[in-house]
């Protein structure tokens, strides 16, 4: 038996901050959580087209309850800015789902300096999981999704040179963002369990959906991922049983179970020895609370 939305409980009463849900995994997340009667913030980098999602779930579920709040994860300014004011208009916080990314796009710096894959996928959820954790804390079974990637496979973490000051490689500059993903997931949990606190720290990978994601990749290679790939309401099902499953633990990593994990029903999956690897996960933690200034479970 494999996991379908259709197991997971109702999710009145609830609240989910998705990242990047204007289109994509997260317009389907959002979409999927609001089938299941959960409150949404969709924190996307552009209002415009944040509001033409809410607009497209409402046609669905026209009872919804959808925010949208600006949230750019390649600026510290802006995360900041999108934890201030939902902490000041919200007492509870469910489901924090570190969705968005970019990825392989010609080499450029974020406005606080990082490497751009490393800054939207990686830094910038680290610095809003920390910044929302007294309020994911305090709300009973929430639960914390980062997205992570086959791609982690090859990803390695250039401590000597995270932004790729030298040798930029797209490849290998989105390989270590998402493997960063996944080792702050695990880590995230430990520290999580560490410190006596209920919530839950989970990862995700969605094989290969046929998305936006491929924009900078060469035309011949996007025909690649509607071929091989899924569409994105079945590559939105690893994140939605990682948030919702009831057999869900802790530092699962969920994915889909068929074609070398490119594609099928959501399953607990395994990662590679390098994301397992906590003396490097602490590593990056102390280097992450060092570039984003923010510390937490530390
Ligand atoms: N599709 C796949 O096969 C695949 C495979 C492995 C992992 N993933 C992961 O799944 C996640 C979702 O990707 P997707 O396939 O749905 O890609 P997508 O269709 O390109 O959607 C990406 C979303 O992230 C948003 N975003 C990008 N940079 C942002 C920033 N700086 N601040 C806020 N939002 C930002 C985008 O906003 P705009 O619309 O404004 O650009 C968009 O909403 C990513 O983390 C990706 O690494 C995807």
């Amino acid at each position: 038996m494999t996991w379908n939305i259709n197991d997971a409980r109702d999710q009145k009463g609830r609240i989910a901050i998705v990242t990047g849900s204007n289109i994509g995994l997260g317009y389907d997340t959002a979409l999927a959580l609001a089938g299941k009667d959960c409150r949404l913030v969709l924190a996307c980098r552009n209002m415009d087209k944040a509001k033409a999602a809410q607009r497209q779930i409402l046609v669905r579920y026209p009872k919804a309850h959808i925010e949208c709040q600006t949230l750019d994860l390649s600026s510290l300014k802006s995360v900041r800015s999108f934890a201030t004011t939902f902490l000041k208009s919200h007492k509870k916080l469910d489901l924090l789902i570190n969705n968005a990314g970019i990825m392989m796009p010609p080499y450029s710096l974020s406005e606080d300096g990082f490497e751009s894959q490393l800054a939207a996928n990686y830094l910038g959820h680290f610095a809003l999981t920390g910044l929302l954790l007294p309020v994911l804390a305090k709300t009973p079974n929430s639960r914390v999704v980062s997205l992570s990637s086959l791609a982690h496979n090859w990803g390695e973490i250039r401590f000597d040179d995270l932004n790729f000051k030298s040798g930029y490689s797209k490849r290998g500059a989105y390989g270590q963002s998402k493997l960063a993903c996944l080792m702050f997931a695990y880590e995230l949990n430990r520290r999580l369990q560490k410190a006596g606190l209920q919530t839950l720290s989970v990862a995700a990978h969605p094989g290969v959906a046929a998305t936006n994601l491929a924009q900078h990749f060469p035309r011949f290679l996007t025909a690649f991922f509607p071929l091989v790939g899924q569409s994105a309401s079945s590559g939105a099902l690893p994140t939605l049983y990682a948030a919702l499953g009831d057999d869900i633990d802790g530092g699962d990593y969920c994915g889909p179970r068929s074609m070398r994990q490119m594609r099928g029903a959501p399953v607990k999956v395994g990662s590679t020895r390098a994301s397992k690897d906590q003396e490097a996960a602490k590593r990056l933690w102390n280097l992450s609370e060092e570039l984003t200034g923010v510390s937490f479970l530390s």
